[in-house]
Order: structure tokens, then C-alpha cells, then sequence
């Protein structure tokens, strides 16, 4: 059996740091043990009831076979108008597709446009899975960090710098998962001009796009100007705005070349994304009065959480957090704590201290270093205020 190995591709992939946290908690859980689970990168609210009507009408209408690739045609009439109406930009509907959650997008974005010998430069902190994926599809990821100094926002100057012949792509992911940073028009534009007469994509994560707090506004680079259109791939879905994690929908809208090169990947790959879940898409999309209310009352629910998160830091000695704009994450700063003794052990480092809040705390949180800044864990606050408030107290009491 020895000659039956696994390739590298598979060997050097990590696990998800977030799907991991998330088991352990649950171990603890099933042992009877009380653990609050800041972890998750999912709302905690349900999917709002219209949205569940309309799959259900879909099903009763018999909507269970293979759709086109890119979708249905109601499907692809909802994507268009979301990206006019959200992004502020016209795709044709060859230019848009849906896919396997924003997940499989980013995936295939990548794959798209970036192999062996390329670059594609990632923005610390970043989410999980870009690195992974950059090295999925052959390519090298080179991370740019901002510190917790810069309030997680890259200067368009620190980007230029990271540029080589070799750049095939960027990921930008503004309202940004774990920080909650949200990148602003004039930075973004900035940083857009950086490419002008280069060869280099820009895939932008926008999947936190509904979660903007205070007077906060969401842009996609996308509408800047015809280069920013030529080269920018605007891929978001239903995961996080509209509660939808299960079902499973990313919306990719961009120029007809990688939007092509992507559908014959899905092609090849999934056929297309569930037809049940396209239906259910292609009403939340067009966000009904009654659905941009229930849309609001999530976004409100978090931002009163976020609130509790900012109010409670202060009880935490030598924890700092940058105020989140958007998303729905804190990214505590526990640097100070790196390297020292407490209740007679080291934390020598985010993993170290994940595990002890864990073990010690019951509160699940997720380690910096996955996110590629260590010193730092991420606590979601897509979780009830409750629930964020004992997890809160439960640290500040650990750290005591
Ligand atoms: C930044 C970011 N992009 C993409 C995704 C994936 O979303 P989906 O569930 O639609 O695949 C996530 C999910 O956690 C995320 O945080």
C-alpha cells in the first residue's frame, strides 16, 4: 500500500484554522462542558422566511433540473441588476455567473488567471483561505501586511512595492474578514491607480458588502474608471448578508475573459450551483422592500454587538482592538500577553492562547496567525449578544 501516495497539492494544504476551532469546541461541547463559540464566520440569525418561500414555490414548480452554467436565466437578470444597483456597474449577461459560494469564485478567479511562476499578492490580514487557494492553483501567494497601527489598511505605495514581473493578481477584501477594517473610496483608488498599465487582475472579495456600520458606504473599485472595470472580478453572494451560508450561492460579475475562463472551469467542475438555491437567489437578490428590512435588522444586530465588543475591551488588561467598520469580527490584539507566564504557564504564542481560552476559558476563538497576523485572535460577532457578552466576561475573568 506505501506506493499509494497522496500528490503535494494535497499533503501541503492546511486545514481551515476556523473549521478546526469550531470541532474542538463542539468536542467540548458533546463532554457537557459549557463553551461559548466566538469562532464561527457564520450568522447566527436564520434565513429570512421570503427568501424560504420562494425556494419552496420553486420546488413545488418542479425547479430540480441542471440549469445553464452561469445559471438561470432569472438568475442571471437578478446578478445584473444587483451588480448595477450594488457595485454600480453594467455587465452584460454573458459577464456574470453564479457559483458554489464565494468560495469556488475566489477559487476559480485564481485559477483563471495565475499558475506556476506567478504571483498573486495577498493582504495581511487575510481571510484563511487565500493563500490556500493561491498555492491550489500552482501560483505563490506574497503577503503584504498592515499593522494594527495602520488600522489594517494598505497604503497603495506598500502595494506598489510588492509588485514584480511575475504579478498575475491581487485579492482586496474590503469589508475585510478577520479585521472588520473597511477600505475606503480613496484608498481603494489609490491603490487602483497602482495597476494602471500593468498586467495584473484584481479580485475583490466583496461578500461582507451588506455589513458596512455607521456611516460607513460600501464601493467596489470595479465602478472607478474603464481600467478598474478591465481588470477587476467582483465576486460576493448570499453567505453572509442574507444568512445563507447553507445554500451555497457566490455572484461573479466581470470582464467577459475571466467571467468565460471561469465558466468553463465550473463547467468541468460542478455544472452549475443547485437549482433550488438559484431560485432562492434570484429573489433574495432582488432585495424587496420586506427582505432589505430583515437585511437591516441583522446589519443593526451586529453593529449593537460590535458596540458590546469595543465597550467590553476595556475590562481586558493589555487588549486592544481596532473598532470594526464592517463584517462581522473583532480582531483582538493580545501582542503584550505574547511570551509571558500566566496561571503558571508560557502563552507563547495565538495558537497557545486559542487552545488555553479554550480549554481554560470555554470561549472559542480563532488564532491570528491563520490569518496570517499572529499575536491576535478573531472573535466572531455572529453570535448572540448574550453569548458575546459571557464570552467577554469569561476572558476578562481568565486574564485576571
Ligand atoms: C472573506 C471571505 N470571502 C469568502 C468567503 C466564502 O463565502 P461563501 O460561504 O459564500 O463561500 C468567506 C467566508 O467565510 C469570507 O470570510
Amino acid at each position: 500500500m506505501e506506493n499509494l501516495l497522496l500528490h503535494q497539492r494535497v499533503l501541503q494544504l492546511s486545514l481551515s484554522a476556523t473549521l478546526q476551532m469550531q470541532a474542538r469546541a463542539k468536542a467540548l461541547k458533546d463532554q457537557g462542558i459549557s463553551v461559548v463559540a466566538l469562532s464561527a464566520g457564520e450568522p447566527d440569525f436564520e434565513t429570512p422566511k421570503v427568501i424560504v418561500e420562494a425556494a419552496k414555490q420553486a420546488l413545488d414548480k418542479g425547479v430540480s433540473r441542471y440549469t445553464a452554467v452561469r445559471g438561470s436565466d432569472e438568475l442571471i437578470k437578478a446578478m445584473q441588476l444587483k451588480f448595477l444597483r450594488d457595485q454600480k456597474v453594467s455587465y452584460g449577461p454573458l459577464q456574470v455567473l453564479s457559483t458554489v459560494g464565494a468560495k469556488s469564485a475566489i477559487a476559480m478567479a485564481l485559477e483563471s488567471v495565475a499558475g506556476p511562476g506567478d504571483e498573486v499578492i495577498v493582504l495581511a490580514p487575510f481571510w484563511v483561505s487565500y493563500p490556500e487557494q493561491v498555492r491550489l492553483a500552482g501560483a505563490k501567494p506574497i503577503i503584504v501586511s498592515a499593522s494594527a497601527e495602520q488600522n489594517y489598511i494598505h497604503t497603495a505605495a506598500m502595494i506598489k512595492a510588492a509588485i514584480t514581473k511575475n504579478t498575475r493578481a491581487i485579492i482586496l477584501n474590503s469589508p475585510n474578514n478577520p479585521t472588520g477594517a473597511v477600505f475606503s473610496e480613496q484608498v481603494l483608488r489609490e491603490i487602483m491607480e497602482v495597476f494602471v498599465g500593468t498586467a495584473v487582475w484584481v479580485i475583490s472579495d466583496e461578500i461582507y458588502e451588506h455589513l458596512v456600520f455607521d456611516e460607513e458606504k460600501h464601493v467596489s473599485p470595479a465602478s472607478f474608471s474603464p481600467d478598474a472595470y478591465a481588470r477587476t472580478v467582483v465576486i460576493s453572494g448570499a453567505s453572509k448578508g442574507y444568512a445563507m451560508t447553507g445554500w451555497r450561492i457566490g455572484v461573479v460579475g466581470g470582464p467577459l475573459a475571466i467571467v468565460d475562463a471561469m465558466v468553463k472551469l465550473q463547467q468541468q467542475r460542478y455544472s452549475c450551483i443547485a437549482s433550488i438555491s438559484q431560485a432562492a437567489a434570484a429573489f433574495a437578490l432582488q432585495e424587496t422592500p420586506e427582505l432589505k428590512s430583515e437585511i437591516e435588522k441583522m446589519r443593526g444586530a451586529y453593529q449593537t454587538r460590535r458596540d458590546e465588543v469595543m465597550r467590553m475591551l476595556k475590562n481586558l488588561p493589555g487588549v486592544t482592538c481596532i473598532k470594526p467598520k464592517g463584517a462581522f469580527y473583532a480582531f483582538l490584539d493580545f501582542s503584550k500577553w505574547m511570551g509571558k507566564m500566566h496561571k503558571g504557564a508560557l502563552i507563547d504564542n495565538d495558537d497557545i492562547l486559542a487552545m488555553r481560552l479554550l480549554n481554560e476559558a470555554h470561549v472559542a476563538v480563532v488564532s491570528g496567525a491563520a490569518f496570517g497576523a499572529p499575536g491576535c485572535v478573531r472573535l466572531s460577532i455572529a453570535s448572540s449578544l448574550p453569548d458575546i457578552t459571557e464570552g467577554m466576561k469569561r476572558i476578562q475573568t481568565w486574564l485576571e
